[in-house]
């Protein structure tokens, strides 16, 4: 159901909905939900049907717009909603190819994110709900990424991934590890998750943002470091693995940053470089492809020996916690989740474990509103609905 013709925004692959059938999903269990996002740096909105069939999901991204600061800047963040959401709602209403009258409810992200950011999603969605004389669902981010896997089992046809879970949320953002149950409370499927731990400092993404940086690798530095990672030799430099007193599932990404920083210092044969990188940075030259030809073995070297430590860093502790919690699965999530090194010791060392491990697709690990949409589902069955006092919460819990 993809539109044909230029696309402005990028869109996710709609899955089992093909036309021919589409009179069906306006059945009574068909309901449409139409999902808003906008708690940090890219303007979404998709529409799902039944909780679990994405009719459409467009993705603004503002990655261009921050890109030269190295990092979301809240107050362009907020202006850049602004311009993008009705187009972006416009747009995923009509890839669905509905109307606004087909849509049964809207959910849209509370929190956690920049107040800026999700005050723009929330008060669209609570006029445009009002408007239509729709309920409004507040969903809470976090839930969201927990639900995008859920989503991409649909997708691919698979059973839902075995309960409880242990689910790694590892983003730009947010790193935190969550025990989930579900349970049927009055017909409607009911979430609950306990938090078990998470980063004491940075996020995992905003430390491979931050070395990129330093490296002058281009941003977001994630997609380029994976890539890199894959021409060095993770074994060449040693980092030292963060000592987690009191919480063992608790992570620690700060120290790493700072040791890539004093190995840059007492290796300056690097930083010419780097300048060279920064010059090809700045003339828009940013593939990867392009930076690893200007990359000598040594700076591979540090790549690899970073993403090699951050990864088994958090693979080794959410292994851990799922076993602790007796959980029968494992969820990854967020925009770290796409990183192939990752998920390529996840999948093996689930394996070694005897534990299933579920990834979304890329797609629906980073931010979009098919994943709001969805975990709005449960809460809209469940008749639990917002009204004109919905506001954001920037530092909101998943609980
Ligand atoms: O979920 P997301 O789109 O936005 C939030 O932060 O909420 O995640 C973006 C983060 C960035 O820090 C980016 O560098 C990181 O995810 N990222 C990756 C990869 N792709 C994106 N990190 C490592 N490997 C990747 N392939
Ligand atoms: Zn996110």
């Amino acid at each position: 159901m993809r539109a044909s013709g230029p696309q402005p925004y990028a869109t996710i692959n709609v899955v089992g909905s093909e036309r021919a059938g589409f009179e069906t999903f306006l059945s009574a269990q068909s309901k449409i939900i139409l999902g808003i996002e906008s708690s940090c740096d890219e303007t979404a909105a998709a529409a799902v049907s039944g909780g679990e069939r994405i009719l459409s999901s467009i993705v603004a991204s503002q990655i261009a717009i921050h890109r030269k600061y190295g990092g979301v800047v809240p107050e362009l963040a907020s202006r850049e909603h602004l311009r993008q959401i009705v187009p972006v709602v416009r747009e995923a209403v009509e890839q669905a190819g509905i109307t606004l009258q087909n849509v049964d409810a809207v959910a849209v992200t509370r929190g956690p994110g920049l107040v800026g950011a999700l005050l723009v999603g929330i008060t669209y969605g609570k006029v445009l709900a009002q408007a239509l004389g729709k309920p409004l669902i507040g969903v809470n981010h976090l839930e969201g990424h927990v639900h995008a896997v859920f989503l991409e089992a649909a997708a691919a046809g698979l059973p839902r991934p075995g309960m409880p879970a242990v689910c790694l949320i590892v983003s730009g953002g947010h790193t935190v590890i969550y025990f989930v149950k579900s349970e049927v409370q009055n017909g409607a499927a009911h979430f609950s998750y306990t938090r078990i731990g998470g980063t004491r400092d940075d996020a995992a993404g905003e430390a491979y943002d931050k070395v990129a940086r330093l490296l002058a690798l281009g941003y977001p530095g994630g997609p380029v470091l994976d890539q890199l990672a894959a021409y060095g030799d993770a074994r060449a430099i040693r980092f030292n693995e963060p000592k987690m007193r009191g919480n063992v599932f608790d992570f620690s990404f700060s120290g790493i940053k700072t040791a890539v920083l004093y190995h840059l210092r007492r290796h300056s044969e690097l930083q010419p470089e780097i300048d060279t990188r920064k010059e090809a940075l700045a003339r828009g030259e940013r593939g990867a492809d392009a930076l690893r030809r200007l990359s000598s073995a040594a700076t591979l070297d540090l790549v690899a020996s970073f993403q090699r430590a951050v990864v088994d860093d958090l693979v080794t502790r959410t292994i851990a916690a799922a076993q602790q919690s007796g959980a029968r699965s494992i969820l990854v999530s967020g925009g770290v989740a796409a990183n192939r090194q990752l998920r390529a010791r996840f999948a093996a060392e689930a394996k070694r474990h005897k534990i299933d491990v579920f990834f979304p697709s890329r797609a629906l690990s980073t931010d979009n509103a098919a994943m709001i949409a969805a975990a709005g589902y449960p809460r809209f069955v469940a008749g639990q609905h917002e009204d004109a006092t919905l506001n954001a919460e920037p530092n909101l819990p998943l609980v």
